[in-house]
């Protein structure tokens, strides 16, 4: 036989016991950030390589490790999209949507990363995100907040994760910060890890998400971040926080939430959760007030989220809050005789026109009534609608109730839809 070809690691197929499931979280999504009057934004999947470069920054995991980059026959250098914030920042620079203006945006699609894959970490992943351009309080940080809180509770999960919040500040107080906190890190470098060392060195904030129990240690007496904030940032978290407490939505100050993108400034939040062993962090954002005219637009001050859906997905199985059917059809059209194809055809595209909501699905591949039968249960219809030689004659269909036990009827073909949508309220 010959060698079966294999998908690429870590990037899955969503086979079709799965789609229900990501087909009745995307509706859930769709129809909550309708609720609060967001656009959906749709980009492409590949991107110039400088735009995550120059977005994300240089000196971090995500560029300097996971993009999957290539030449495309032209020599140009392309990225397949690591994340969402920046396509849509260029996108907004590019038809003149931020400027002077208020845009609610949100997308939904494939991000790649090339990471080790794990429970919860994939090569090939999905995120759903908003991003909003032009609002600058923390009125509208608040907002995005609570439209995740609201999603939670949409999937029942709102006791399973927590907030976490920090404010980054402004790019001088970061500043001021990183002098000190690499001034301290220095006086501890002989128990820093190697990764820790390098990061003091080109990203020291990053330092501050080390795991390495050692490191850890040492970060309990580091100076934080909070401590050097500037006044207006400390007035934004505190504005944010108000806002919370009066939406009752619970947060933890974390200090140490520094972000693994560059372009964060003031607010920077993740929903975690420990129901998912380490990828735990379910959703996660913040403010990025300056990346707009980093990228050669006009200053304008932004903020956004993004979730991960397997992650979501996963944690939905994992505490049993997905409901979904595997019915393929409501209806199933089965028969034997000369003519049956031909008026089983016609009587399933009549019932697809009058009643278009209906899932009506037509046995195909002949066989004995049992093996029909079989197939029609299979297919979990509630009705298997028969068409044999007497129906045919008199202008007339049989229904048998599959799952009910309901006696089957005979009726003639011009009451079937009536039955039908007196049946399938
Ligand atoms: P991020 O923290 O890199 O932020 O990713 C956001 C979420 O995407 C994570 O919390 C996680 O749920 C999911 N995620 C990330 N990497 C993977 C992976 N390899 N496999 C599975 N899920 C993953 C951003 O991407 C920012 N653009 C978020 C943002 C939007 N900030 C402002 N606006």
């Amino acid at each position: 036989m010959a060698k079966q070809i294999q998908a690429i690691r870590g990037m899955n197929d969503c086979l079709p016991e799965d789609t229900a499931k990501w087909q009745q979280v995307e509706r859930a999504l769709r129809q909550v950030v309708a609720a609060y009057g967001y656009s959906e934004i749709r980009t492409p999947i590949v991107e110039n390589t400088d735009l995550f470069k120059r977005s994300i920054g240089e000196v971090t995991d995500i560029v300097e490790k996971e993009m999957y980059t290539f030449d495309d026959r032209n020599s140009e250098s392309l990225t397949l999209r690591p994340e969402g914030t920046a396509s849509c920042v260029r996108a907004g620079n590019q038809h003149g949507l931020l400027y002077n203006q208020e845009q609610r945006l949100w997308y939904m699609g494939p991000m790649f990363r090339y990471e080790r894959p794990q429970k919860g970490r994939y090569r090939q992943f999905h995120q759903f995100g908003c991003e909003v351009f032009g609002l600058n309080g923390p009125d509208i940080d608040a907002e995005l907040i609570m439209l995740t809180a609201r999603l939670w509770n949409v999937f029942g999960i709102r006791d399973k994760v927590k907030l976490q919040l920090n404010s980054l500040g402004s790019n001088e107080a970061r500043a001021n910060y990183r002098a000190k906190l690499v001034e301290y890190l220095q006086l501890h470098q002989d128990k820093l890890d190697e990764d820790s060392k390098r990061r003091m060195l080109s990203n020291p904030l990053r330092v501050l998400d080390s795991k390495d129990p050692a490191v850890q240690q040492i970060l309990q007496d580091a100076p934080t971040l909070l401590e050097y904030l500037d006044d207006e940032s400390r007035e934004h978290l505190d504005g944010l926080c108000l806002l919370l407490d009066g939406a009752g939505i619970e947060y933890e100050i974390n200090h140490r939430l520094v972000r693994g993108l560059d372009y964060y400034n003031r607010t920077v939040f993740e929903w975690v959760t420990t129901s998912l062993g380490a990828q735990g962090t379910v959703c996660a954002g913040g403010r990025y007030d300056g990346l707009v005219e980093q990228l050669g637009g006009r200053a304008t001050p932004a903020v956004g989220f993004a979730m991960g859906i397997e992650r979501l997905i996963l944690l939905l199985d994992t505490l049993g809050q997905l409901h979904h059917s595997d019915s393929q059809a409501d209806l199933y059209i089965l028969g034997s005789g000369e003519y049956t194809d031909v008026v089983a055809n016609a009587l399933a595209e009549k019932i697809r026109d009058g009643l278009p909501k209906l899932r009506v699905m037509n046995h195909r591949g002949g066989g004995n009534f049992k093996k029909q039968f079989k197939r029609a249960d299979k297919s979990g219809a509630q009705i298997a609608l028969i068409v044999g030689e007497d129906e045919i004659t008199n202008d007339q269909v049989t229904l048998k109730y599959l799952r009910t036990g309901a006696e089957q009827v005979t009726i003639s073909q011009d009451q079937l839809l009536e039955h039908l949508s007196e049946y399938f309220v």
